[in-house]
């Protein structure tokens, strides 16, 4: 028999995951800092979810309410949905990893997509379950392929749509295409985290999956489009039963009341949704033509971020153009994490921040 370890171990799997780095924040001392690096939202969070989130200063010393109800229901009302199969978590990411700990187990496999969002890595790891990453075409995710790597132990596939970094996404015929080709015990998570930025016919960000099937939960946020990262804010739409299960396994006051009073004001007041998505449309166009005129190749995005490709050539690449750029307070995002040594990931700022990203790329590929 072996012997016991001499001090506690983590389960398997904990010490493969590689713990995720955010965005940087800091730009050099005296010089002004534009943070594009987190995909956060350049207009802020609606002056009314900051007026309720104030709101709370008064009643620190209560417990919220555990089931969210007031922002379930804000939400419900939004979208014409069912508040009793909505769950809120402390940031979509922990509702991820709730999905991993109720569904996944020690031998089973998590599916996402080659430079699929990195938490999905994360939260199988830590659920001690395998993952399984499947190769995608022109940063695309690739339904075949997907399908390919289901086995008998696959328990969730994750898909990013539209997909961080990438910006990419798939046609809602190819997500209904991918539900049908999975077995029916299968989870699909369709994560839209940057829904709201989508302007193209051809898609949709799995509600009316989620109504129709037993198996798939589609995840949202509230840390971009709605300017609220700082409180930690998401939601999900699932199936009565997960649901079920998930109110079994999450904590129970895990979001915290001025989320839950900031969120649900911040879903009401449209107007403010609206100039976001005015902003965004207006700037990512912007942005992603003046870019390519400077020779740079951008990945065509339909979210508040572009993926921007450097050569190879010393003098050229993404980290030295990451290195220019952060002098001048510029803070874009490295993804080489993401199996993107080549490229910077930049988020659509302010007009004062798009100009100056231009202005100052002009200057590092002209070589200056
Ligand atoms: C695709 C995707 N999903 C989920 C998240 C997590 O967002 P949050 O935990 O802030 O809700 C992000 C944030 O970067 C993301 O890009």
């Amino acid at each position: 028999m072996s012997q016991p370890a001499s001090r506690p171990v983590p389960r398997p799997g904990v010490l493969d995951i590689e713990a995720y780095v955010p965005g940087k924040s800091a730009a050099p001392a005296g010089v002004k800092l534009h943070k594009l690096s987190s995909n956060e939202s350049p207009l802020g969070p609606s002056p009314k979810a900051a007026a309720a989130y104030g709101a709370l200063a008064g009643k620190l010393e209560f417990y919220p309410d555990g089931s969210a109800t007031k922002l379930r229901e804000a939400i419900a009302a939004r979208y014409g949905l069912d508040a009793g199969r909505i769950v809120c978590g402390t940031g979509s990411d922990e509702l991820l990893q709730m999905l991993t700990k109720t569904y996944l187990g020690d031998g089973d496999e998590g599916v996402f997509t080659e430079h699929g969002f990195l938490v999905y890595r994360i939260a199988i790891l830590a659920a001690g379950a395998r993952p399984v990453v499947v190769p995608e075409k022109n940063l695309t995710a690739d339904v075949d392929a997907i399908l390919k790597a289901v086995t008998p132990k696959t328990k969730i596939v994750f898909l990013a749509n539209p997909n961080n970094p990438t910006g990419t996404y798939l046609p809602f015929d190819e997500v209904k295409r991918l539900h049908a080709g999975l077995p029916s015990n299968v989870l699909l998570v369709l994560d839209a985290a940057y829904a709201e930025y989508v302007r193209r016919n051809d898609y949709a960000s799995g509600l009316e999956l989620v109504a129709e099937s037993e198996n798939v939960v589609m995840t949202r946020t509230f840390s971009k489009i709605y300017g609220l990262a700082n409180l930690r804010l998401g939601w999900l739409y699932a199936p009565a039963p997960i649901v079920d299960a998930l109110n079994r396994t999450r904590g129970p006051f895990n979001v915290n009341g001025a989320a839950i009073e900031a969120g649900a004001a911040a879903i009401a007041d449209e107007a403010h949704l609206a100039a976001a998505i005015e902003h965004n449309d207006k700037w990512l166009a912007w942005t992603t033509a003046e870019l390519e005129k400077l020779g740079l190749k951008v990945t065509p995005s339909v979210g508040n971020f572009i993926l921007i490709h450097f050569p190879k050539t010393a003098g050229k690449t993404a980290k030295e153009a990451d290195a220019f750029l952060t002098q001048r307070g510029l803070i874009l995002r490295l993804v080489a994490s993401y199996g993107l040594p080549d490229a910077l990931r930049l988020t659509i700022g302010s007009e004062e921040a798009n100009r100056l990203v231009v202005a100052a790329l002009a200057e590092f590929t002209a070589g200056k």
